[in-house]
């Protein structure tokens, strides 16, 4: 097991650019092994999770080059069986999208992956794929992962999903093109737009209009995509440089489409100082005073995955902060209830779960040896706290940064002027 000290310090300062977006890094991977000819793809996610369905479109015979200057080449269009188990990781993106497309395809193939793949509720994809006629399921009427999928023979259906998640509205779409009529997601509340973005981009003919997306059957053309800045990693710096004295960090090139921008108005609620340059997509953070807010439950959507970082600002503000409507996250690579309530609560910040809500205290934090339970954003959330806790910060499981953000340690160093 990894682990990684942290210590207060002078302020964060510079320009740096973070991993390509890891939801948009899988669609695109899908999307090129699909299509006919020769896809590029430039600023891909360098993090396990996506490495791991890049593997898997391998696996399901699209060939896959680097051809230079950070650009994959894929050849997609004749995808067949695969002779071994699909192993997604830590992904729960890769194995939800993997299996509606994989259900369209006339063949069988088995997706796995880590223990907290095998814990992660699969019920929400298994569900609509069985209301379109797959056959796809666990061992033994089991509804988790490793899951079985025997695909072809799709009919299109309108499916309004209960929990509101892309990832299941991706699922059913990647599904719904090789339906055999239009398949409709009706969403609850909005949520990230990047499958039926990335649709539209690629020639497939995809609607979304009042929270109903279409899709017709089809297949994508090949295409060039430059994948922006993962909005949930440059979240990380722009906590860092709101807590930090005398910091003022520009976080270049980043996506800040529908429903991944939630961050940026709750920090500003807050009182951050955060400007988003729309044009460049620069992020620019510096530092201020933060006082508590409330995030409410239709925002969550928006900034799900910046909750243990949003927290870890809420720690460092005046006064308290609630989320609402954060049950979700139970079901996450960990329980980050749980995991985020243990790492504010072991840094000396007055933190409770009331039901589905996660409150936070503002406290002058004190370092401590805190774990990551496996969970990438766990532990960079443990890290940004270091930045402003008294004494030294010990996160144990470090090894788990890898799965999105493997350059985080270094980009932390060259922030803080190479001064570690
Ligand atoms: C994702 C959707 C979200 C998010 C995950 C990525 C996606 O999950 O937490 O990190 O790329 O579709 P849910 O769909 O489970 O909310």
């Amino acid at each position: 097991m990894e682990t990684f000290e942290v210590r207060s310090g002078g302020g964060l300062r510079g320009r740096l650019r973070v991993p390509g977006d890891k939801s948009i890094s899988h669609r695109v991977l899908l999307l090129a092994a699909l299509a006919d000819g020769t896809s590029t793809i430039r600023g891909l996610s360098d993090g396990d999770d996506v490495r791991c369905t890049r593997s898997i479109i391998g696996l399901l015979g699209a060939e896959v080059e680097e051809a230079g200057d950070g650009t994959l080449a894929v050849r997609g269009g004749r995808l067949s069986e695969p002779g071994e188990v699909l192993d997604v990781g830590n992904s729960g993106t890769g194995i939800r999208l993997l299996a509606g497309l994989l259900a369209g395809l006339p063949f069988r193939s088995v997706l796995d992956g880590d223990a907290s793949i095998r814990r992660r509720p699969m019920d929400r994809v298994l569900a609509p794929l069985a209301a379109m006629g797959a056959t796809a399921g666990g061992v033994d009427g089991s509804t988790l992962a490793p899951l079985t999928i025997e695909g072809g023979g799709l009919s299109g259906i309108e499916y309004a999903p209960t929990v509101a998640s892309a990832q299941v509205k991706g699922c059913v779409l990647f599904a719904g093109l090789s339906a055999d009529g239009p398949t409709t997601v009706v969403e609850p509340v909005a949520t990230r737009a990047h499958t039926e973005e990335l649709f539209a981009a690629t020639g497939i003919d995809v609607e979304a209009v009042s929270g109903r997306v279409t899709v017709r059957p089809g297949r994508p053309d090949s295409f060039g995509h430059d994948v922006e800045g993962d909005p949930s990693q440059a979240a990380f710096w722009a906590v860092a440089a709101s807590i930090v004295p005398d910091s003022e960090v520009v976080v270049e090139h980043v996506y800040l489409g529908p429903a991944r921008n939630g961050f940026v108005d709750v920090l500003e609620r807050m009182g951050a100082d955060v400007r988003h340059d729309a044009s460049t997509g620069d992020l620019t953070v510096r530092s201020a005073d933060l006082r508590g807010t409330v995030v409410e439950a239709h925002e969550v959507p928006g900034l799900l995955d910046e909750v243990p970082v949003l927290a870890v600002a809420a720690a460092c503000a005046e006064g308290e902060t609630r989320f609402e409507g954060v049950a979700e996250l139970r079901v996450k690579e960990s329980d980050r209830l749980a995991t985020v309530e243990e790492l504010l609560a072991g840094m000396g910040a007055p933190v409770r779960v009331e039901e589905d809500a996660l409150v936070v205290g503002g406290a002058d934090l004190h370092g401590a040896e805190v774990h990551s339970h496996h969970d990438h954003r766990i532990a960079m959330a443990g890290a940004v706290a270091g930045l402003v806790a008294d004494g030294t910060t010990t996160i144990g499981g470090w090894e788990a940064v890898a799965t999105s953000y493997p350059g985080f340690t270094g980009d932390l160093d060259a922030l803080r002027g190479g001064g570690g």
